[in-house]
């Protein structure tokens, strides 16, 4: 795993939009996994700013609540149609629909479609305050695929943000799995803000366990993490992070 820290969000983001970038350059119509959740935004914003071309790409978004209708505006298919979908064009897009009751089926097809597609070169990863990544929450197998998962009451706190006051949660979802995310080309995953240092401290310095579900990237060859000051606060050996960083011999991203 990369560890590259910013000093603030913005930095991040134009790192991560310079990844993206890269990738873009390399392969035109490249498979991207998309993310949702605050992290995000920023990053979408300068997306659609700098009118990046997305017209070749292939998109898989991570995850989606069970039981919100994909038009229900805290659906993630609303989030990214607010975010980014409105405003560029990509050649296809693909995310769960937590409208589904036959839900393992479509799960599968899920996994299938990745698959058909050649697989996802560049996946966006956010992280949650209690480790998870898409909604892989602790315990999640490290092998795991797309499949219907119980948030933590954590989680279910944490995204009430998002919703409206006194809106519930709701309390499954449809998410892909700890193996789908091993199994992509590359990962990018962004941190910032002080409330994610004890889970980026997991993640990156912690053992390899189902408590803390990101840890599985230290096994990822090919992982991003970029971070920003009050996020990587937690960090043990983040001097040399920043050292390795400044004295890199070459871009691997
Ligand atoms: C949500 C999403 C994750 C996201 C994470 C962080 O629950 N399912 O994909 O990365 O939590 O969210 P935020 O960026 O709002 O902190």
């Amino acid at each position: 795993m990369e560890v590259i820290i910013q000093p603030d969000p913005e930095a991040v983001q134009s790192l991560a939009l310079e990844v993206i970038r890269r990738q873009l350059e390399r392969k035109r119509d490249s498979v991207l996994g998309l993310a949702t959740g605050a992290t995000m935004e920023g990053l979408y914003e300068a997306i659609v700013e700098q009118d990046l071309d997305l017209s070749g790409v292939t998109s898989f978004n991570l995850d989606e609540y069970l039981g919100l209708a994909p038009d229900h505006p805290c659906s993630y298919r609303s989030y990214m149609q607010r975010h980014l979908f409105q405003f560029v064009e990509l050649k296809e897009v693909h995310l769960l629909d937590g409208s589904v009751t036959h839900y393992e089926a479509h799960c599968a097809e899920y996994e299938e479609k990745i698959a058909a597609c050649g697989g996802i070169d560049l996946q966006l990863l956010g992280l949650g305050v209690d480790g998870h990544i898409a909604f892989n929450e602790p315990g999640s197998s490290l092998a795991s695929r797309t499949r219907v998962k119980t948030l933590t009451p954590i989680t279910r706190n944490s995204n009430a943000r998002h919703f409206p006051p006194g809106a519930e949660v709701p309390p499954h979802v449809l998410t892909m799995g700890l193996g789908t995310i091993m199994d992509t080309r590359c990962c990018l995953l962004l941190a910032y803000g002080e409330a994610k240092a004890g889970a980026v401290r997991d993640m990156v310095e912690g053992p390899v366990s189902a408590r803390c579900p990101a840890s599985v990237l230290q096994m990822h060859p090919r992982c991003l993490t970029v971070l920003d000051e009050a996020a990587a606060g937690g960090l043990e050996f983040r001097d040399y992070y920043r050292y390795a960083y400044q004295n890199r011999i070459q871009e691997k991203f």
